[in-house]
């Protein structure tokens, strides 16, 4: 079963020394939503709220991301996995190390593996270097599907923390460019046998 597999990889994941962030984290921060989901979204890594409660994308990042499922009928609790390259808070939100990163890679493999979704979001620019090697930014390649694993499609999009420091909505912006990304991720889901 999906669910005892997944259990297992959490209770390894509270257990983790791999890397020093169990020292101050309070939570691990193992993935929310759907686990039958064709379409999985990894972001960067637990923040403040995220540590406190134990979920992914609580906080005001998160509210916006609800929001920019809901704006094309998708649920985060029913259409979406939700997780992260780290399962562990960075202390004052740092950005991950590369050590990190490798040393918690194992975890989100297996869960890509036993979840095998069709779509993968990229969230922000450190999802995007974890998965693709390219010496383009997030702006460049946001929006663009690339080749994922198991035959499924990826695509970098901009992390909602970067869209809460840039408020237009006018054409070319961030959160229009968002906008774009979340109507064809729907096409993209809808299409999905
Ligand atoms: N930002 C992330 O990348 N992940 C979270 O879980 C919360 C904020």
């Amino acid at each position: 079963m999906i669910e005892d597999e997944l259990e297992s990889i959490k209770n390894e994941c509270l257990s983790c020394q791999k890397c020093s962030l169990w020292k101050s984290r309070t939570n691990i921060v193992f993935s929310d939503g759907a686990i039958n989901s064709k379409l999985m979204l990894i972001g960067e890594a637990p923040g403040f709220n995220e540590d406190q409660t134990g979920k992914p994308f609580v906080g005001r990042a998160g509210q916006l991301l609800d929001k920019i499922f809901e704006s094309v009928g998708l649920s985060r609790e029913k259409d979406v996995y939700i997780c992260n390259t780290l399962k562990c808070r960075p202390p004052n939100n740092r950005d991950p190390l590369p050590d990190e990163k490798a040393a918690c890679r194992d975890y989100l493999n297996r869960q890509i593996d036993l979840l095998k979704p069709r779509l993968i979001l990229l969230c922000g620019r450190v999802a995007l270097t974890s998965f693709i090697d390219t010496p383009l930014g997030i702006t460049k390649v946001r929006g663009k599907w690339f080749d994922g694993p198991y035959g499924s499609k990826m695509m970098p999009i901009f992390h909602p923390s970067y869209l809460l420091r840039n408020q237009s909505k006018a054409v070319g912006s961030p959160k229009w460019l968002m906008w774009q990304d979340i109507q064809e991720i729907k096409r993209a889901y809808d299409a999905l046998k």
